[in-house]
């Protein structure tokens, strides 16, 4: 017998003379893919022989141990050309010792390496799959119905169970079967969910399985569509959760529900409208860009995140019992359903939400924990989504805890003086000379900073219009680095006497960021909002690592939106998070929604974050008593009892003492009452 080495993945195997190398490399368990059931229609069966003498495998393979080009190979005219030296592996045979090569265009698990959406370990293998079947004709007098012959042909063709079929698909089967003449009659292409489900029934060969996963936020909604077989993100597209115009932030959405009859329809009308726009958008996005031709019935599967007042509102149920104590979960469980089920119109789609995790940690952490991994490593990994709470998960392999922490919309931007959303005109980067006092500043929008030339006409149409959330904590840092600002937070009125910035406002003092009559300012509480929000999040952290007995963490990685604007090293400086050398504190960007695109590539990751997230320990901040404590302890800047010794390893902290001094004096106490 013949003896077969696939390449890269190294399977050998002594084959039957004349097997297809289709069939070879199913018997041997390599990864070849096929789409059509070697038919010589779809070309996903590509592979390239390798010829020569191949010591290291003690194979000769030459080119006459492969059959000559086949008439079905001369005949193919798919979608997927054929590329230089690869032949079809179904129609290729298997004539002597062989070394064929697999491309990963081939490979049905390939890796995925993505840029924007970070999938660099991703093995893909997503729940729905197509299976192309020709269908032998019914007999006038048989006794098997059309479904019946289909799954006999998915039976025999694929070795697939029997399945249960939707009626959506059901309605389309008959039509599917009698849309194409010869050769091809009775020919469709079946797509199947998790193994078990007929979703759609395609006429002919469809090549082309899409799936959408979006992370719904409570302010905005952003989503993915994805090509389910190559793993490619083929569009992005985001927009804002029209919730909004029932309550800025979560819990004046729950309370809108309780005090208004109907009021959870209208939020939930509200979020589906918006899910079903962005499912709209994106296939637009991917049919002119590309791919032509793909419509809303190519839509087959929509994996959702979101924290657990918007996944309740998304499925239609009441979040009221998520707003007050036990904060209790309708379900914990992932959820598995139609799209339909949502009011989202794309016919064919099935529909899953990851799982929630507790009352306050919703299935937006279970995908940025799926995406992030720290359940996968050694390292103790402090995981933290930044929004208007703050949700945090530490540990590593060896077991995970998870809480939330009420941190309020300060690091937005709001309840802050000048604060605004991290839109164009925001000042986001802020520095202020150690000497002078004077600040530098960056606004979203243009590319310099405040001293460079050009600035002013760089700018966004109307100008510097507030500061964003990163733009406020840089602000609050560098006036503490900088002096201005205490070790407990009070502007120091006796700078006044060294810069015109400090300015007295009523029994305190403020900061001017910006000149002229109205100048966008850091006032006493401003800081002071900032101080609520980031002891809130550290003491939930520090909760966490009490829990876990840890006096510290190897790695911190700062999720959302927010985490990708916010530089390590301000974080540490306000005290955000427990004392971490600045290297080791990253973004992860969205990774709410890079854990729903994982979700929908991959059956395994689902399962995964199904099994992992039942096994989070929850902590509820709440009920915590030292959660008081600590918060009271993180008041300070960057900490009122930690000396953060790494981050002071490589920034020159201020001196608490000579602060204290400084705020205490004479003059500055002067200066605050004036
Ligand atoms: Fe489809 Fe070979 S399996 S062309």
């Amino acid at each position: 017998m013949p003896a077969i080495v696939f390449l890269p993945s190294g399977h050998r195997g002594d084959v039957l003379e004349g097997i297809t190398v289709l069939d070879a490399a199913r018997q041997l368990g390599v990864d070849l893919d096929s789409v059509c059931g070697g038919r010589g229609i779809c070309g996903r069966c590509q592979v390239v022989p390798t010829f020569g003498d191949f010591a290291k495998f003690a194979i000769l393979s030459s080119p006459s141990n492969i059959s000559a080009q086949t008439t079905m190979e001369d005949e193919y005219d798919g979608r997927r050309a054929i590329e230089a030296d690869a032949r079809l592996g179904c129609a290729a045979r298997v004539r002597g010792d062989l070394i064929v090569d697999v491309p990963a265009a081939s490979q049905v698990h390939r890796p995925v390496i993505r840029k924007s959406v970070d999938l660099a370990d991703l093995v893909v293998d997503p729940i729905v799959r197509l299976h192309y079947v020709v269908v032998v004709e019914n007999e006038l007098g048989g006794d098997r119905s059309d479904v019946e012959l289909l799954g006999d042909a998915l039976s025999q063709q694929w070795s697939l169970p029997p399945l249960t079929i939707t009626p959506t698909a059901l309605i389309e089967m008959q039509p599917a079967l009698n849309a194409m003449g010869a050769p091809v009659k009775r020919a469709v292409t079946v797509a199947v969910h998790a193994g078990s489900q007929i979703i759609a029934v395609f006429p002919g060969l469809a090549d082309g399985a899409y799936g959408i996963a979006v992370d719904v936020g409570s302010t905005t909604i952003a989503g993915h569509l994805c090509d389910l077989e190559s793993g490619e993100v083929l569009a992005s597209a985001g927009i804002m959760n029209p919730q909004i115009r029932f309550g800025e932030d979560l819990m004046s959405r729950v309370s809108y529900v309780m005090m208004n009859p109907g009021g959870k329809d209208d939020l939930v009308l509200a979020v589906r409208a918006a899910l079903e726009g962005l499912v709209g958008t994106l296939v637009e996005l991917a049919a002119s860009e590309s791919r032509p031709g793909i419509t809303r019935k190519d839509v087959l599967d929509l994996v959702i995140v979101g924290n657990p007042i918007m996944h309740h509102l998304v499925l239609g149920i009441d979040p009221t019992p998520l707003g007050t104590a036990p904060f209790s979960l309708a379900t914990a469980l992932p959820v598995d359903g139609r799209a339909a089920d949502i009011g989202v119109d794309a016919p064919h789609s099935a529909l899953h939400l990851l799982p929630c995790i507790a009352g306050h940690v919703g299935a937006d952490t279970a995908g940025a924990v799926l995406a992030v991994g720290p359940h996968r490593g050694d390292e103790v990994t402090l995981l933290i989504d930044v929004g208007t709470n703050a949700e945090i998960v530490l540990g590593n392999r060896n077991g995970l805890l998870a809480a939330s922490s009420p941190t309020g919309p300060a690091f937005e931007g709001a309840q802050i003086s000048s604060g605004q959303r991290a839109t164009a005109g925001a000042i986001e980067r802020v520095r202020i000379d150690r000497e002078t006092l004077e600040p530098r500043l960056r606004v979203i929008g243009s590319t310099l900073w405040s001293d460079e030339p050009g600035f002013e006409e760089s700018l966004p149409e109307g100008g510097v219009t507030g500061v964003c959330g990163s733009g406020i904590i840089e602000a609050v840092a560098e006036l503490f680095l900088a002096g201005v600002i205490d070790g407990d937070g009070r502007i120091v009125g006796a700078m006044a006497l060294r810069t015109p910035r400090v300015v007295a406002d009523g029994r305190t003092f403020a900061y001017h960021l910006t000149d002229g009559d109205n100048p966008l300012r850091v006032t006493q509480n401003d800081v002071r909002a900032i101080q609520l929000a980031k002891a809130a999040l550290y003491a939930g952290a520090k909760l966490l690592m009490d829990r876990s007995g840890l006096e510290t963490v190897d790695t911190v990685k700062l999720a959302g939106a927010f985490g990708s604007h916010i530089d390590p090293v301000y974080a540490l400086v306000l005290g955000m998070i427990p004392d971490c050398s600045p290297d080791k504190v990253v973004s992860v960007g969205n990774a709410a929604g890079t854990g729903a695109v994982r979700a929908l590539l991959s059956a395994a990751d689902r399962a995964e974050i199904a099994a992992v997230a039942r096994k989070i320990t929850k902590v509820e901040t709440a009920v915590e008593p030292k959660f008081q404590q600590h918060f009271v302890e993180a008041m300070g800047l960057p900490h009122s009892t930690d000396p953060y010794v790494r981050l002071g390893a490589v920034v020159a902290l201020p001196d608490r003492n000579a602060l204290a001094a400084a705020s205490t004096s004479p003059r500055g106490r002067r200066r605050g009452r004036s």
